[in-house]
Protein backbone atom coordinates (compact mmCIF):
# COMPACT_ATOMS: atom_id res chain seq x y z
CA UNK A 1 0.00 0.00 0.00
CA UNK A 2 2.69 2.50 0.97
CA UNK A 3 4.14 2.38 -2.61
CA UNK A 4 1.13 2.33 -4.35
CA UNK A 5 -0.66 4.89 -2.98
CA UNK A 6 1.40 7.55 -3.85
CA UNK A 7 1.47 6.52 -7.77
CA UNK A 8 -2.51 6.54 -7.82
CA UNK A 9 -2.12 9.95 -6.18
CA UNK A 10 0.34 11.17 -9.09
CA UNK A 11 -2.19 9.35 -11.97
CA UNK A 12 -5.08 10.74 -10.54
CA UNK A 13 -3.70 14.88 -11.13
CA UNK A 14 -2.48 13.95 -14.81
CA UNK A 15 -5.66 12.39 -15.22
CA UNK A 16 -7.18 16.04 -13.79
CA UNK A 17 -5.33 17.79 -15.91
CA UNK A 18 -6.03 16.60 -19.31
CA UNK A 19 -10.05 15.37 -18.89
CA UNK A 20 -11.22 18.44 -20.53
CA UNK A 21 -14.67 19.24 -21.56
CA UNK A 22 -15.95 17.39 -24.76
CA UNK A 23 -17.44 20.63 -25.88
CA UNK A 24 -13.93 21.88 -26.41
CA UNK A 25 -11.55 20.74 -29.47
CA UNK A 26 -8.45 19.36 -28.20
CA UNK A 27 -5.60 22.30 -27.46
CA UNK A 28 -2.45 22.74 -24.97
CA UNK A 29 0.84 22.05 -25.89
CA UNK A 30 0.11 18.50 -26.68
CA UNK A 31 -1.20 20.31 -29.60
CA UNK A 32 1.59 21.97 -30.41
CA UNK A 33 -0.49 24.74 -29.24
CA UNK A 34 1.62 28.20 -28.01
CA UNK A 35 0.39 30.86 -25.39
CA UNK A 36 0.09 34.44 -25.40
CA UNK A 37 2.05 36.96 -23.16
CA UNK A 38 1.31 36.84 -19.53
CA UNK A 39 0.44 40.20 -19.24
CA UNK A 40 -2.26 41.66 -17.78
CA UNK A 41 -4.38 43.22 -20.92
CA UNK A 42 -2.00 41.85 -23.49
CA UNK A 43 -1.76 40.29 -27.20
CA UNK A 44 -0.23 38.45 -29.29
CA UNK A 45 1.57 40.62 -32.29
CA UNK A 46 0.14 39.97 -35.91
CA UNK A 47 -0.08 35.88 -36.39
CA UNK A 48 -0.17 35.29 -40.20
CA UNK A 49 -2.21 32.61 -41.43
CA UNK A 50 -2.00 31.01 -44.14
CA UNK A 51 -5.66 30.76 -45.66
CA UNK A 52 -7.38 33.66 -45.64
CA UNK A 53 -9.75 34.09 -43.51
CA UNK A 54 -13.27 36.23 -44.96
CA UNK A 55 -14.85 37.56 -42.43
CA UNK A 56 -17.66 39.54 -43.76
CA UNK A 57 -17.10 40.20 -47.63
CA UNK A 58 -13.22 40.97 -45.93
CA UNK A 59 -10.38 39.06 -46.42
CA UNK A 60 -7.87 38.60 -43.76
CA UNK A 61 -4.20 37.38 -43.66
CA UNK A 62 -2.98 37.98 -40.36
CA UNK A 63 -5.06 37.98 -36.56
CA UNK A 64 -4.13 39.03 -33.08
CA UNK A 65 -5.35 36.73 -30.08
CA UNK A 66 -6.01 39.27 -27.18
CA UNK A 67 -6.21 37.98 -23.50
CA UNK A 68 -9.03 39.26 -22.96
CA UNK A 69 -11.63 36.91 -24.67
CA UNK A 70 -11.27 38.60 -28.21
CA UNK A 71 -9.41 37.27 -31.40
CA UNK A 72 -9.55 40.50 -33.85
CA UNK A 73 -8.37 41.24 -36.98
CA UNK A 74 -6.14 45.07 -37.94
CA UNK A 75 -5.53 45.74 -34.39
CA UNK A 76 -4.90 44.29 -31.13
CA UNK A 77 -7.16 44.79 -28.62
CA UNK A 78 -6.34 46.15 -25.00
CA UNK A 79 -10.17 47.10 -23.79
CA UNK A 80 -10.90 45.09 -20.78
CA UNK A 81 -14.71 47.05 -20.54
CA UNK A 82 -16.34 45.32 -23.11
CA UNK A 83 -18.97 48.01 -24.84
CA UNK A 84 -21.97 46.10 -27.17
CA UNK A 85 -21.79 45.12 -30.68
CA UNK A 86 -21.97 47.09 -33.01
CA UNK A 87 -18.47 48.79 -31.80
CA UNK A 88 -18.71 52.40 -33.09
CA UNK A 89 -14.81 52.02 -33.88
CA UNK A 90 -15.93 49.40 -36.37
CA UNK A 91 -13.34 46.68 -35.12
CA UNK A 92 -13.59 43.85 -36.45
CA UNK A 93 -13.94 40.92 -33.66
CA UNK A 94 -14.72 37.34 -32.65
CA UNK A 95 -15.12 37.73 -28.73
CA UNK A 96 -15.89 34.62 -27.44
CA UNK A 97 -16.03 36.10 -24.31
CA UNK A 98 -14.81 39.60 -24.23
CA UNK A 99 -14.21 40.67 -20.49
CA UNK A 100 -11.07 41.37 -18.16
CA UNK A 101 -8.56 38.56 -17.90
CA UNK A 102 -5.83 38.42 -16.20
CA UNK A 103 -3.60 35.58 -17.03
CA UNK A 104 -0.95 36.67 -14.69
CA UNK A 105 -3.39 35.40 -12.06
CA UNK A 106 -4.13 32.45 -13.04
CA UNK A 107 -4.27 30.15 -16.30
CA UNK A 108 -2.60 30.08 -20.08
CA UNK A 109 -4.16 31.77 -23.61
CA UNK A 110 -3.42 29.09 -26.07
CA UNK A 111 -3.51 29.86 -29.95
CA UNK A 112 -2.40 27.50 -33.14
CA UNK A 113 -3.29 27.62 -36.79
CA UNK A 114 -3.98 23.74 -38.11
CA UNK A 115 -4.31 21.43 -40.68
CA UNK A 116 -4.63 18.42 -38.55
CA UNK A 117 -6.71 15.85 -40.62
CA UNK A 118 -8.61 14.52 -37.12
CA UNK A 119 -9.53 18.32 -35.93
CA UNK A 120 -10.57 19.36 -39.88
CA UNK A 121 -12.64 15.80 -39.70
CA UNK A 122 -14.31 16.77 -36.11
CA UNK A 123 -15.16 20.27 -37.73
CA UNK A 124 -16.47 19.39 -40.91
CA UNK A 125 -18.59 16.23 -39.01
CA UNK A 126 -20.10 18.98 -36.61
CA UNK A 127 -20.27 21.31 -39.76
CA UNK A 128 -22.22 18.73 -41.56
CA UNK A 129 -24.92 18.79 -38.64
CA UNK A 130 -25.59 22.30 -38.37
CA UNK A 131 -25.74 22.74 -41.71
CA UNK A 132 -26.77 19.74 -43.67
CA UNK A 133 -26.93 21.59 -47.02
CA UNK A 134 -23.38 23.26 -47.44
CA UNK A 135 -21.58 19.71 -47.64
CA UNK A 136 -18.93 21.49 -45.77
CA UNK A 137 -14.93 20.06 -45.79
CA UNK A 138 -13.25 22.26 -43.69
CA UNK A 139 -9.24 22.63 -44.81
CA UNK A 140 -7.90 25.35 -42.03
CA UNK A 141 -8.92 26.26 -38.42
CA UNK A 142 -7.08 28.26 -35.99
CA UNK A 143 -7.68 27.26 -32.42
CA UNK A 144 -8.10 30.04 -29.96
CA UNK A 145 -8.75 28.35 -26.10
CA UNK A 146 -8.42 30.66 -22.82
CA UNK A 147 -7.48 27.82 -20.53
CA UNK A 148 -8.80 28.49 -16.77
CA UNK A 149 -8.02 32.13 -16.81
CA UNK A 150 -8.59 34.56 -14.05
CA UNK A 151 -10.22 38.03 -13.96
CA UNK A 152 -8.64 41.63 -13.01
CA UNK A 153 -8.27 42.14 -9.39
CA UNK A 154 -9.37 39.12 -8.47
CA UNK A 155 -9.56 37.60 -4.39
CA UNK A 156 -11.22 34.23 -5.39
CA UNK A 157 -10.06 30.66 -7.14
CA UNK A 158 -12.22 31.19 -9.79
CA UNK A 159 -11.67 30.59 -13.41
CA UNK A 160 -13.27 30.34 -16.96
CA UNK A 161 -12.36 27.97 -19.36
CA UNK A 162 -13.32 29.11 -23.17
CA UNK A 163 -12.54 28.82 -26.81
CA UNK A 164 -12.96 30.43 -30.50
CA UNK A 165 -12.42 28.00 -33.74
CA UNK A 166 -11.80 30.13 -36.80
CA UNK A 167 -12.51 27.67 -39.41
CA UNK A 168 -12.33 27.75 -43.80
CA UNK A 169 -12.39 25.88 -47.04
CA UNK A 170 -11.03 28.61 -48.73
CA UNK A 171 -14.34 29.92 -49.50
CA UNK A 172 -17.21 29.65 -46.69
CA UNK A 173 -15.69 30.93 -43.28
CA UNK A 174 -17.26 29.97 -39.65
CA UNK A 175 -16.48 30.85 -36.50
CA UNK A 176 -17.55 28.05 -33.79
CA UNK A 177 -17.87 29.35 -29.91
CA UNK A 178 -17.29 26.52 -27.22
CA UNK A 179 -17.32 27.44 -23.51
CA UNK A 180 -16.45 25.16 -20.64
CA UNK A 181 -16.51 26.16 -16.82
CA UNK A 182 -17.73 29.89 -16.72
CA UNK A 183 -17.46 31.28 -13.37
CA UNK A 184 -17.32 34.95 -13.62
CA UNK A 185 -18.16 37.63 -15.31
CA UNK A 186 -16.32 40.59 -14.71
CA UNK A 187 -12.98 42.46 -13.50
CA UNK A 188 -12.57 44.76 -10.64
CA UNK A 189 -11.59 48.09 -13.03
CA UNK A 190 -14.98 46.94 -14.78
CA UNK A 191 -16.92 47.22 -11.16
CA UNK A 192 -16.66 43.53 -10.58
CA UNK A 193 -16.60 42.06 -7.11
CA UNK A 194 -13.36 41.16 -6.47
CA UNK A 195 -14.67 38.09 -4.01
CA UNK A 196 -16.65 36.75 -6.82
CA UNK A 197 -15.96 38.25 -10.18
CA UNK A 198 -19.77 39.28 -10.63
CA UNK A 199 -21.91 42.29 -10.79
CA UNK A 200 -20.57 45.82 -12.88
CA UNK A 201 -20.44 45.56 -16.80
CA UNK A 202 -20.45 41.69 -17.42
CA UNK A 203 -18.43 39.89 -20.32
CA UNK A 204 -19.88 40.05 -23.65
CA UNK A 205 -20.26 37.42 -25.93
CA UNK A 206 -20.41 37.36 -29.71
CA UNK A 207 -19.13 39.28 -33.02
CA UNK A 208 -18.98 42.51 -34.23
CA UNK A 209 -18.07 42.10 -38.60
CA UNK A 210 -16.79 46.47 -38.60
CA UNK A 211 -19.38 47.46 -40.56
CA UNK A 212 -22.07 48.24 -38.42
CA UNK A 213 -24.86 45.79 -39.63
CA UNK A 214 -23.42 42.70 -38.85
CA UNK A 215 -23.09 41.48 -35.82
CA UNK A 216 -24.36 39.28 -33.11
CA UNK A 217 -24.31 39.59 -29.35
CA UNK A 218 -24.90 36.28 -27.51
CA UNK A 219 -28.20 36.67 -25.36
CA UNK A 220 -27.09 37.45 -21.68
CA UNK A 221 -24.22 39.67 -23.28
CA UNK A 222 -23.00 42.46 -20.74
CA UNK A 223 -25.91 40.91 -18.32
CA UNK A 224 -25.12 38.17 -14.99
CA UNK A 225 -27.17 36.11 -17.06
CA UNK A 226 -23.85 36.04 -18.94
CA UNK A 227 -22.26 33.24 -16.61
CA UNK A 228 -24.80 30.79 -17.69
CA UNK A 229 -23.69 30.64 -21.66
CA UNK A 230 -22.59 27.35 -21.05
CA UNK A 231 -26.37 25.98 -21.00
CA UNK A 232 -27.26 28.29 -24.12
CA UNK A 233 -26.82 27.63 -27.63
CA UNK A 234 -27.90 28.06 -31.15
CA UNK A 235 -27.15 24.93 -32.74
CA UNK A 236 -28.84 22.48 -30.46
CA UNK A 237 -25.52 22.05 -28.64
CA UNK A 238 -25.25 23.31 -24.84
CA UNK A 239 -21.94 25.47 -24.78
CA UNK A 240 -21.78 26.10 -28.60
CA UNK A 241 -22.45 29.26 -30.75
CA UNK A 242 -21.83 28.67 -34.61
CA UNK A 243 -21.52 31.36 -37.04
CA UNK A 244 -21.00 31.70 -40.78
CA UNK A 245 -19.04 34.66 -41.42
CA UNK A 246 -17.74 34.70 -44.65
CA UNK A 247 -21.33 36.76 -45.67
CA UNK A 248 -24.59 37.69 -43.87
CA UNK A 249 -27.13 34.32 -44.29
CA UNK A 250 -29.39 33.73 -42.12
CA UNK A 251 -30.92 31.08 -41.37
CA UNK A 252 -34.05 30.25 -43.58
CA UNK A 253 -32.91 32.03 -46.57
CA UNK A 254 -30.98 34.56 -48.33
CA UNK A 255 -30.24 38.27 -48.43
CA UNK A 256 -30.59 39.82 -51.53
CA UNK A 257 -29.46 43.70 -51.71
CA UNK A 258 -30.34 43.88 -47.76
CA UNK A 259 -33.36 42.12 -48.02
CA UNK A 260 -34.50 38.47 -46.99
CA UNK A 261 -35.99 36.11 -49.56
CA UNK A 262 -37.16 32.51 -48.65
CA UNK A 263 -35.42 29.47 -50.00
CA UNK A 264 -36.60 28.87 -53.09
CA UNK A 265 -38.61 32.02 -53.43
CA UNK A 266 -38.05 33.97 -56.94
CA UNK A 267 -38.00 37.53 -58.08
CA UNK A 268 -36.55 39.40 -61.04
CA UNK A 269 -34.22 42.13 -60.30
CA UNK A 270 -35.00 44.42 -62.85
CA UNK A 271 -37.71 46.86 -63.95
CA UNK A 272 -38.42 45.10 -67.71
CA UNK A 273 -38.17 41.66 -66.18
CA UNK A 274 -35.23 40.22 -67.81
CA UNK A 275 -33.58 38.68 -65.19
CA UNK A 276 -34.74 35.99 -62.85
CA UNK A 277 -33.63 35.23 -59.51
CA UNK A 278 -33.74 32.76 -57.01
CA UNK A 279 -32.57 31.75 -54.02
CA UNK A 280 -30.98 28.73 -53.82
CA UNK A 281 -30.74 26.12 -51.08
CA UNK A 282 -27.25 27.04 -50.30
CA UNK A 283 -28.46 30.63 -49.43
CA UNK A 284 -27.03 31.88 -52.60
CA UNK A 285 -29.13 34.09 -54.87
CA UNK A 286 -29.20 33.44 -58.92
CA UNK A 287 -30.14 35.16 -61.10
CA UNK A 288 -30.76 33.87 -65.24
CA UNK A 289 -31.93 35.62 -67.83
CA UNK A 290 -36.01 34.56 -68.20
CA UNK A 291 -38.34 36.84 -69.41
CA UNK A 292 -42.17 36.84 -68.62
CA UNK A 293 -44.43 34.35 -69.97
CA UNK A 294 -46.23 36.08 -73.02
CA UNK A 295 -49.67 36.60 -71.15
CA UNK A 296 -48.08 38.29 -67.84
CA UNK A 297 -46.98 41.96 -67.27
CA UNK A 298 -43.54 43.28 -65.50
CA UNK A 299 -44.94 45.17 -62.51
CA UNK A 300 -42.86 46.52 -59.41
CA UNK A 301 -43.47 44.60 -56.04
CA UNK A 302 -41.89 46.14 -52.53
CA UNK A 303 -38.52 46.00 -53.60
CA UNK A 304 -38.46 43.72 -56.49
CA UNK A 305 -40.08 43.20 -59.41
CA UNK A 306 -42.60 39.86 -60.46
CA UNK A 307 -44.46 38.94 -63.61
CA UNK A 308 -47.99 39.17 -62.79
CA UNK A 309 -51.53 38.79 -64.73
CA UNK A 310 -51.97 42.56 -65.56
CA UNK A 311 -55.35 44.66 -64.31
CA UNK A 312 -58.00 44.91 -67.22
CA UNK A 313 -55.78 42.09 -68.78
CA UNK A 314 -58.23 39.75 -70.71
CA UNK A 315 -57.69 35.99 -71.74
C1 LIG B 1 -36.57 23.94 -52.43
O1 LIG B 1 -36.54 23.18 -53.62
C2 LIG B 1 -35.77 22.01 -53.54
C3 LIG B 1 -35.70 21.38 -54.93
O2 LIG B 1 -36.94 21.42 -55.57
C4 LIG B 1 -36.36 21.10 -52.47
O3 LIG B 1 -35.60 19.93 -52.34
C5 LIG B 1 -36.39 21.82 -51.14
O4 LIG B 1 -37.01 21.05 -50.13
C6 LIG B 1 -37.12 23.15 -51.27
N1 LIG B 1 -36.95 23.86 -50.00
C7 LIG B 1 -37.86 24.60 -49.42
C8 LIG B 1 -37.50 25.21 -48.13
O5 LIG B 1 -38.97 24.79 -49.92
Amino acid sequence: MKTILPLLLVATACLGDLATDPILYPYGPSEGDRITPRKDDGATSAIPISTPFVFFGKKHNSLYVNNNGVISFGVAVSKYTPDAFPLTDGSPFVAPYWGDVNNQIAGKVYYRESKDPNLLDRISKDMKEYYPNFNYRATWAFVATWDKVAYFGSRSKKTNTFQAVLTSNGKLAFIILNYGPITWTTGKASGGDPLTGLGGIPAQAGFNSGDKTHYFNIPGSRTPDIVNIKKTSNVNTPGRWVFEVDRFRPAGGCVYEANFVRYNETFWKDPTCEMKCKCNMDGDVECEEEWCSSNLLCQSSTWHYTCRIGIGQCF
